[in-house]
Parts: structure tokens; C-alpha cells; sequence
């Protein structure tokens, strides 16, 4: 009888990983740093092991890297594995108009496990589905960089028991940066309480915000009560049930105690000019005058890396400095994720990683290819003109508290189509060939009708299908 296979991971969003897997994900890498650490720098992986010999990791970037493509390779090295690089779309089929689904699907005979950056937004989901191998997200547009977040949470989990009650302030481009993302879904999952210190017009986006509220229990609180404009003044502090089971055994939160305590961390971002179409705007600067302040007089002073102007270098000698030590854990840290989705290890302590994505928690609208709407984010994979014949669009029907309305998530770049954009969509049933304004008609429809739904851009969208309106739950006849 032959061996059941196990089943393929990915890891595109933090919230692909529960918090007793980020728990594991540490454990395996507390214990490469204590088998492999150089015995001067002890953060610093300094030998190997052959635990994933003769396994080949693919590193396809299709942005600009150096530490998670250089950790991740340096990672499979250590644990005495290969790497195969295309670090450069120039020199790929990329170049030649190949598109990301046909590329994975070739790639993923080639190697046992991928990690993938690409400047769109939900590629890596893309990549995923197309993939028959573990995919790993190095960082996909301004969505989210999960591997980065282990790095950041690892760092913090060092230097403190647990993240619950711990208050983080995050600074810089919140809205385009990828690395924020991930993180402030995970510190709101362990119960830390988040501080933003967003450069002007660079929030959280919309979304984030959002789900932070919905559906990680996070409740906004003005720092400033008796200011009018509390928007960007604001703290998150998790509710005491944290979303997901948390092995921090810690005391429930105390919200007075916690709006008056210091900060523990002060998280610093890039402007990512990239994403924007200015090269320039105002941004905040992390010196030794801001971290004067008396809140931060034990702050550790994190930041992803690169760094260009808005952390003063003056600081590396800072004893609250720890970004050097956060970008060196990438190795262990990234040893112990490849070890785990590639099943290398035998211990039965340690929790074994199951297949496939998170349990999806919402009803998913599945588009054929070439009808219906578009994500309404532009710079979202299935609006890559190169991918549109390989993406369908799929959106989860997000519960909203009226009963006629829904919010529309897409299932790549989990941004949600906001009411004013979809306030002239019509949903056609494609059985009747009618339409019904709105999108009520998803919500009464059963998970395996939704199938015959189509949601269009407007009425005139829908009669130039083929359908007709939906009057008083007959279809209407004209003349
Ligand atoms: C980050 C990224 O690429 O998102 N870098 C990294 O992976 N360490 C941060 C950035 O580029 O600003």
C-alpha cells in the first residue's frame, strides 16, 4: 500500500497560520538556534543540518530583494537543502509575457517549495492555486508579507514573554506597506495593542481598519477624548477574547492600565514610493529626538528593512535597537517554516502543519472568466492584463448588518469593494435570466446556488447579457 501523501501548504497571509502554528513555526526555530547558533553571535545561525537534503526551494522574485530572498535561500542552505533563483523578471519568461499561473504551474515540477514576491497584489493566492507544491508569500504588492511578520513577532517574542498587554506603535506608510499589513493582524490576534503613527494620508487602508474592528475584535479608542478629530489619534486594543487560541496564559486585559502604559515597540516603516505615484511626501523621521520622549524609554526600535531616510542611523547604537537581530532571524526563522511544510520533522510533539488555506469563513461568489465585475483594486492580480485568462474573479460575501446590503472581499487581495463603488450593481440569475438590483439576492441564495449568480456592473451591463428585470419575483416582459 503506498504512504498518504501530505497535503500541500501555503502560507500567503498571516491568517493562513493559527496562533498555535506561529507557537510551533517558534519552537522549531528556538531549536535550530540552539543546535546551529554561532557560538559568539547567538542569533546568528553559523552552521548546518541535513534535515531537508536533497529538497529544492524556487525563489521567484519579481521585485527588488535582499533579505527574504538572501534568509530564505540561506535557510534552505543551513538545513542542507538547494535553491533554484529567478531574481529577475528581465531575464524570465516573464519578460517574453509568461503569465505568473503557467510559470508556477512548469515551476512547481521543478522544485519541492516556493517563495514567491511579486509587485501585485494577490499573486501569491494566485500562485497558490496553481501551484502543486508548498507556496510561501515573500511579499505581494502592498497586501501582505506573512514570513517577515514571524520575523518581526519572533524578534519580540525574545525579548518578552508574550505580546499580550504589550503596546506597539507602528509608523510611517502604513497604507502601502506590506510588512504593516501582516503584522497588526497578528498583534491583534495575541492581544497586543497597536499605537499608528501613520506619515500624513498614509492610514491603514479601509480595509485593514476594518477587519482589525470585525474580525479580530479590535476596538478603536481616541488617545485624545476631547479632541474632535480622534481619526488618526487612535489606539487599537484587542477585546479579551483574542481571535484565535493564544498559548500566552496571560491576565485579561486591563484597558485604563494599557492606554497609560509606555510603549514596548516602535515599529518603523519605508515610504514606499513605489506604490504611490508621488516620489515625495512629508514623513515622519525615528531619531534620538523623538524616542527622547518618556514612552519610549524602553521601546525597542523595530523596522523591516531597507531603510532610506525615516530611521536615523545614529540610532544603531542604541541599546533599543534591534533591527540588525530582527533581519538575522530570517534564517532560523524561515528554517523552521520550510522544515515544517515540507513535513521534515518527526517528533510528535510538534504540531503538524495541515493542508490547503485557512478554513474560508464566508460564502464565496466564483466568476466564470470574461463576465460579471472586476476587483475594484487596480493593482490587484486578476486586473493584470497577463493573468485576466487564469484569475477568475471570486469575491467572499462579507455579512453587513442591514439585510439587504453585503460587502464584496476578493479572495486575492482581500480588499472589499466599497458601497459606493458597487451601489449600481445588479445580480443576474443566470437559470431565470433575470436581474434584481443590489446585491440582496447573494445573501437569500444558498452557498451552492451561488454559483448561478453574476453579479453586473449595472442594469445596462446586465440587459447587454442577455438579462432581463426581475419584477415582483417574475421576469418582466417588455412592450
Ligand atoms: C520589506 C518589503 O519588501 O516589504 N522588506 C523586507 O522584506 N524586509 C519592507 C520594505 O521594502 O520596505
Amino acid at each position: 500500500m503506498t504512504k498518504p501523501q501530505p497535503l500541500t501548504r501555503h502560507i500567503v497571509s498571516i491568517n493562513d497560520l493559527s496562533n498555535r502554528e506561529i507557537e510551533t513555526v517558534f519552537q522549531v526555530a528556538y531549536g535550530f538556534l540552539k543546535e546551529l547558533a554561532d557560538h559568539n553571535i547567538p542569533y546568528r545561525i553559523g552552521r548546518g543540518t541535513s534535515v531537508a537534503s536533497k529538497f529544492i526551494l524556487a525563489s521567484l522574485f519579481y521585485e527588488p530583494s535582499t533579505r527574504t530572498r538572501l534568509s530564505f535561500e540561506s535557510a534552505m542552505l543551513r538545513l542542507g537543502g538547494a535553491n533554484i533563483t529567478s531574481a529577475d523578471p528581465a531575464v524570465s519568461s516573464a519578460a517574453k509575457g509568461e503569465s505568473l499561473a503557467d510559470t508556477i504551474r512548469v515551476t512547481s515540477n521543478y522544485a519541492d517549495i516556493i517563495v514567491i514576491r511579486h509587485p501585485r497584489d494577490g499573486a501569491a493566492r494566485l500562485a497558490a492555486e496553481y501551484s502543486q507544491i508548498p507556496v510561501i508569500n515573500g511579499g505581494d504588492g502592498s497586501h501582505e508579507h506573512p514570513t517577515q511578520t514571524l520575523c518581526d513577532l519572533f524578534t519580540l517574542r525574545s525579548k518578552n514573554r508574550g505580546l499580550r498587554n504589550m503596546k506597539v506603535a507602528i509608523s510611517g506608510d502604513l497604507k502601502g506597506s506590506r510588512t504593516i499589513h501582516s503584522f497588526v493582524y497578528a498583534l491583534a490576534r495575541f492581544g497586543a495593542t497597536i499605537d499608528p503613527l501613520p506619515a500624513p494620508g498614509m492610514e491603514l487602508p479601509p480595509h485593514v481598519a476594518r477587519r482589525l474592528r470585525e474580525e479580530f475584535h479590535c476596538r478603536m479608542v481616541s488617545k485624545s477624548p476631547n479632541e474632535a478629530d480622534g481619526s488618526i489619534d487612535a489606539l487599537y486594543v484587542t477585546a479579551d477574547q483574542p481571535h484565535q487560541l493564544s498559548l500566552y496564559a496571560e491576565p485579561e486585559i486591563d484597558y485604563g492600565l494599557v492606554l497609560q502604559k509606555k510603549i514596548d515597540a516602535v515599529y518603523v516603516t519605508r515610504f514606499q514610493k513605489e506604490r504611490w505615484t508621488e516620489k515625495e511626501r512629508p514623513y515622519p523621521k525615528i531619531d534620538a529626538k523623538f524616542l527622547g520622549e518618556g514612552k519610549y524609554s524602553h521601546a525597542s526600535v523595530m523596522h523591516p528593512l531597507p531603510r532610506v531616510n525615516e530611521l536615523d542611523a545614529a540610532l544603531d547604537s542604541d541599546r533599543r535597537a534591534i533591527y540588525f537581530r530582527q533581519a538575522a532571524y530570517g534564517v532560523p526563522v524561515r528554517m523552521a517554516l520550510i522544515s515544517l511544510l515540507l513535513h521534515l520533522h518527526r517528533s510528535k510533539s510538534l504540531h503538524k502543519f495541515p493542508g490547503g488555506f485557512a478554513k474560508a469563513e464566508h460564502p464565496l461568489y466564483v466568476q466564470r472568466i470574461g463576465t460579471g465585475i472586476q476587483c475594484a483594486n487596480p493593482n490587484c492580480i486578476t486586473n493584470d492584463p497577463a493573468e485576466r485568462q487564469y484569475a477568475a474573479n471570486k469575491f467572499y460575501i462579507m455579512e453587513d448588518h442591514s439585510p439587504q446590503r453585503c460587502t464584496l472581499r476578493c479572495l486575492y487581495c482581500e480588499t472589499d469593494i466599497e458601497a459606493e463603488a458597487s451601489a449600481h450593481f445588479v445580480v443576474s440569475d443566470s437559470t431565470r435570466k433575470t436581474y434584481s438590483p443590489g446585491l440582496a439576492a447573494l445573501k437569500h441564495t444558498p452557498a451552492d446556488k451561488l454559483r448561478h449568480l453574476v453579479i453586473h456592473n449595472s442594469e445596462a451591463d446586465a440587459e447587454a447579457a442577455g438579462f432581463a428585470p426581475r419584477v415582483g419575483g417574475k421576469k418582466a416582459h417588455a412592450g
